[in-house]
Order: C-alpha cells, then sequence, then structure tokens
C-alpha cells in the first residue's frame, strides 16, 4: 500500500484510527496485497476514506474506474455506490490483467459487491471507446483514473465524455513521488502528468484542485 506523500509511520496509524473501520474485505485486500511484489500500486486507507467521502458527495449510482489491480479502490467505491443505491449501481471496472483481476474478484464477492461491478479486462482506452459508442455519453457520475500515465489525457477526454455535469473524476500519482517537481527529470510518465496538470487548470470544461492526498490526487468536477 502507499501512503500519503511525507506522512510519518505515527500518521499513518492516527488516520487509520481516525478514518471509518474498513469493511473487513478491505482489510484482507490491504493485508494480502502487502506481501505482493507491487504492493505499493495499491491506494491507501486514507485515500480510500476519502474517495467514498467524494463517492457519496456524487451520489455516485454508475462510475467508471481506470485501473484496479486487487481491486482495492473498486472496492471501496463500489460498497458506498451499494449503499446509496441499493439497487441500480454499476461500476466498470477496467484493466488488462487476468492475475490481479482475479483477487480483486474474490474480494468483491466477499464484500457482496461484485454484482454491481462490470470487470472488463483490455486495454481501457477500447473500452471507454465502446462505452461512449453505446451512446452511455453523460451517464456516469464518477470516475477514478489510476493505470498508465502517458494515458490519462486520452482518459481525461474521454471520461469527460461520460460524465454528467457535477460528475466528478479523479486522478491518482499526479504528484508520482514528487517526481513533477524535478525539472530534470523528463520521463513520458512525468512529462504527461505534468502536461495533464497544465492542461486542466486552464481548462473551462471543468472545476479543478490538485491535492497532496496519497501520491496527489487530482480532482476534476465537470461543469
Ligand atoms: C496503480 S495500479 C491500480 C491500483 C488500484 N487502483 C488499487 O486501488 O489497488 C494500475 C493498474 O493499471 C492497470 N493498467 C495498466 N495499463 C492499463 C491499460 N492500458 N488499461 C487498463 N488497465 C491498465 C495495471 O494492470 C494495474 O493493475
Amino acid at each position: 500500500m502507499s501512503s500519503s506523500l511525507g506522512l510519518t509511520p505515527e500518521l499513518v496509524r492516527y488516520l487509520a484510527n481516525a478514518n471509518p473501520p474498513e469493511h473487513p474485505a478491505l482489510i484482507r485486500c490491504r493485508e494480502e496485497t502487502a506481501r505482493m511484489p507491487n504492493a505499493q500500486m495499491q491506494i491507501s486507507a486514507e485515500q480510500g476514506a476519502f474517495m467514498q467521502v467524494l463517492a457519496r458527495m456524487a451520489n455516485a449510482k454508475r462510475a467508471f474506474e481506470i485501473g484496479v489491480f486487487t481491486g482495492y479502490s473498486a472496492l471501496a467505491t463500489a460498497l458506498t455506490m451499494k449503499s446509496l443505491h441499493p439497487v441500480g449501481a454499476r461500476l466498470l471496472a477496467c484493466d488488462v490483467s487476468m492475475e490481479w483481476t482475479a483477487k480483486a474478484r474474490d474480494y468483491w464477492r466477499e464484500a457482496g459487491v461484485e454484482d454491481i461491478i462490470d470487470l472488463v479486462v483490455a486495454p481501457a482506452l477500447e473500452t471507454l471507446d465502446q462505452r461512449i459508442a453505446a451512446d452511455e455519453e453523460g451517464a456516469y457520475d464518477f470516475g477514478f483514473i489510476d493505470a498508465d500515465k502517458t494515458g490519462y489525457d486520452a482518459y481525461y477526454e474521454r471520461g469527460l465524455k461520460l460524465l454528467r455535469p457535477g460528475g466528478v473524476m479523479l486522478f491518482d500519482n499526479v504528484l508520482w513521488s514528487g517526481r513533477v517537481a524535478d525539472l530534470a527529470e523528463t520521463t513520458p510518465d512525468t512529462s504527461a502528468l505534468r502536461a495533464l496538470a497544465q492542461k486542466t487548470r486552464a481548462d473551462s470544461r471543468i472545476h479543478a484542485a490538485m491535492t497532496s492526498i496519497g501520491d496527489g490526487l487530482l480532482i476534476c468536477v465537470m461543469k
């Protein structure tokens, strides 16, 4: 699990105790993922709690997520969506890994939200374009993007098509462990994150706020 940038282990523990208790399936997902080699890809528990509040504020009934991994963020979102909308909530979950998303399904099943999650294992851009072609423009309340950074601009444009006015879209890792502020760093990932930050701050289609939650969370609200 990642933790918010710059937090001491004591503050991480304090936050864990200050936030509402995690669902047992979220705890199992976090603890089992912590033993995996790519564990740092998972969002932190405090970010999950924050996203749940945002999903609630957006009254999320229909949502998309790009980048599932072992399913923690999708599970946090789906739990909130199902509590808000016991009938009709749907979360479109996109990832390219069969192996990781098989684990995710197991946690979703344990939590009783598997029935509201449509997992599509394919490049996310294809999936989003299919949904746009299927007349789903403006049908989504909430989106979370946490996958390949060079794809963020394309996900942003597709996301703006899919969201309703007032809908909320979040981009993870926008501070990239601080590398975005290091001018000597010009990798494609870092450059893509900087370009998105420049674009969203001047984009009249949205209201945006970049925060230092997790590894940097960019919050966009559709006008
Ligand atoms: C940082 S992890 C996601 C972490 C997850 N949100 C969580 O809470 O644990 C990134 C994920 O994006 C997926 N991914 C990478 N490129 C992708 C693409 N083009 N389309 C869909 N998923 C992709 C990876 O397989 C990986 O599972």
